[in-house]
């Protein structure tokens, strides 16, 4: 089920909470800035946490905050399937918009679903788009799990929209960052790290360090991930945890034996409730 709320006046949150067994519930969000030129930024996942069609949903939560048509740019952070889930049935209601991404997404995309080349627009990290009232800026964010991730950054709102760098594995829904505790924000980042930038414990300090500190020189009132609630100026506590990331334990799934026991533990428990009833 994907829901709308307001960010801001001009930023929008499209939001469903994907379970990941095991490890907690997965916030995957899009977002819709109001600028004179609208954008929409990432798409959602194609299914839903119980297997069904997502796009409807993402497309009904979509049009409770602007009318597709007025649609004037697609960001494409990546190519992963939580991220571009309802990208095409987008194209098709908004005839305007064009899609603005890296040429490693538009050669991801093409083994799975080509984009149309002439709705495309080639931003490379650094480079700036102008939306009619702010300036865009890509950005690669300082952890990421595809080598095609952009994010961004906008001038007006002084957000940092920073793809699955930020996110955070949590125990339930929250509306903002700051309504989780510390300790379990903290845990919850540094899970996700862990899980979706391996490479983040062969990195060299003083290059991670740098990347970090890009962020901060940004000073970024918000940061807006796909994977995280809104977080209003919590810039350095979320660059504080990500620093401990290289030094937390490397994240390894359950093998055969520990899924056959779970699935052990299922039917037991299944068993009992029938019983029970
Ligand atoms: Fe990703
Ligand atoms: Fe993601």
């Amino acid at each position: 089920m994907v829901s709308p709320s307001s960010v801001t006046p001009d930023i929008d949150v499209l939001t469903a909470y994907f379970p990941i067994p095991g490890l907690g519930q997965l916030p995957i969000n899009a977002f819709v800035i109001k600028a004179r030129e609208p954008m929409l930024i990432d798409t959602g996942a194609p299914l839903d946490g119980e297997g069904g069609d997502a796009t409807e949903s993402f497309m009904t939560a979509l049009r409770k905050v602007i009318d597709p048509a007025d649609l004037k740019w697609i960001w494409l952070t990546h190519a992963d399937m939580d991220h571009v889930g309802s990208v095409h049935q987008i194209l098709d209601e908004a005839p305007q918009a064009r899609v603005v991404t890296t040429f490693l997404t538009v050669g991801r995309m093409s083994v799975f679903r080509p984009l149309p080349m002439d709705r495309v627009y080639l931003l490379n990290p650094g480079q700036s788009l102008d939306l009619g009232d702010r300036k865009v800026t890509s950005i690669q964010p300082p952890s990421f799990d595809a080598a095609d991730t952009a994010g961004l950054y906008d001038s007006k709102s002084r957000t940092f929209f920073s793809s699955d760098c930020f996110g955070a594995l949590l125990s339930g829904p929250a509306e903002a960052a700051a309504d989780i505790s510390a300790a379990d924000l903290e845990a919850g980042q540094l899970l996700w790290a862990t899980v979706d930038s391996p490479w983040l414990h062969k990195v060299n300090d003083a290059t991670f360090a740098a990347s970090l500190n890009q962020v901060r020189k940004m000073e970024p009132e918000m940061i807006l991930s796909s994977h995280l609630p809104p977080a209003r100026r919590m810039t350095d506590r979320l660059l504080g945890t990500l620093a401990k990331a290289p030094a937390a334990t490397p994240f390894m799934g359950p093998d055969q034996a520990a899924l056959e026991q779970m699935m052990a533990q299922l039917t037991g428990d299944a068993a009992r409730a029938a019983v029970s009833v």
